[in-house]
């Protein structure tokens, strides 16, 4: 047994709805019991064992605290942090598409994957999910470096069949067949989960967003990851894109993409009307301050997402946001 001693925090409610002590947990001084590498309990250092066969690590003055979840962001912008000067449309042209091209590289995809983990777990975040490229092969690279780390990751090959740069391009039938094989691969295994992960509705054709409906109902237990009402530019071209829809969250509505497994990031110019839908069929919002900033996309109205009953969780949009830290990110 490994006893990690210092100050423990965890929380029994999420303490922005929950106001009080009831939603937290704090020991000033105290002992985490870890076997093979799970928590086993919490001690009072005077109930610490004596004798041989176990690891006492010393911690006292620092806080222990459960890894961090973020619940957006891409492995593949590293290098696209603090790219000036683009609102969404033209950042994705100028910086970001250019930049997911390299992963076509197993090498590169492998490489950036290392990078990507270890700067996450030096910020804490132990859980996130995670948009790779369209290139299975970056997706085979980043859940091999997860699973190595045993890290709790969710992810899955991003699918983009218009709009975008040739190289970066799929088709439905290639798109299935490669969501079929990595699902086959990677979902379940160890603490990864795959996530079908249409880029955003512009990316895609109705056939391609079809497609991963048709997987969603097929495969209950995936996660279904994407983007939505981020930029007023954008909603504007989902508007042209999908004239027989009512609006960017009804084309999501239309092709199966909406339920409790689901995860939409940004969500900043949803209506009243399409937050109390997303709310009722149980979709979630990622809120990215920074990227949100950053990207100059807007303000996300956090307390009029909670007052329609909308989960929302944190998310850094690396490389969109400014910061892995999900600490920063609070701030
Ligand atoms: N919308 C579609 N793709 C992206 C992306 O990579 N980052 C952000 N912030 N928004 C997007
Ligand atoms: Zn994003």
């Amino acid at each position: 047994m490994r006893f990690v001693r210092g100050s423990i925090l965890h929380f029994l409610a999420d303490p922005g709805e929950t106001a009080g002590p009831s939603a937290w947990d704090y020991r000033e001084d105290a002992c985490l019991a870890v076997e093979d590498g799970r928590v086993a309990g919490i001690l009072r250092p005077d109930e610490l064992p004596t004798g041989g066969g176990h690891i006492f690590d010393d911690r006292r003055g620092k806080l222990i605290l459960p890894g961090f979840v973020d619940t957006h962001i891409h492995s593949a912008q590293v290098d696209v942090i603090a790219s000036y000067g683009a609102q969404l449309l033209d950042w994705l042209e100028r910086y970001t598409f250019p930049e997911e091209g390299r992963f076509a590289n197993p090498a590169h995809a492998a490489e950036a994957a290392e990078f990507f983990l270890a700067e996450l777990l030096r910020n804490g975040t132990t859980t996130a999910s995670v948009f790779p490229t369209v290139h299975k092969q970056s997706v085979d690279a980043f859940f091999a470096a997860a699973r190595k780390r045993r890290m709790r990751m969710q992810a899955g090959k991003v699918m983009m069949d218009r709009n975008c740069p040739e190289p970066l391009r799929d088709d439905v039938a290639t798109a299935e067949a490669d969501n079929r094989a990595l699902i086959a691969r990677w979902h379940g295994r160890d603490r990864l989960t795959y996530a079908l992960t249409p880029r955003f509705a512009p990316t895609s054709t109705a056939a391609q967003l079809a497609m991963a409906g048709r997987l969603f109902r097929e495969f209950p237990d995936l996660g279904m990851q994407t983007h939505l009402a981020e930029n007023k530019d954008e909603i504007r071209w989902v508007h042209e894109l999908f004239p027989e829809a009512e609006g960017y969250l009804d084309v999501y509505v239309r092709h199966g993409l909406v339920g409790p497994r689901a995860i939409f990031a940004h969500c900043i110019h949803l209506t009243d009307a399409e937050l109390a839908r997303m709310a009722a069929l149980g979709g979630a919002a990622s809120f990215c301050p920074t990227s949100n900033l950053f990207i100059g996309s807007g303000l996300f109205g956090l307390a009029r997402a909670r007052r329609a009953g909308l989960r929302v969780g944190l998310a850094t949009d690396v490389g969109g946001g400014t910061s892995y830290s999900m600490l920063r990110t609070m701030a």
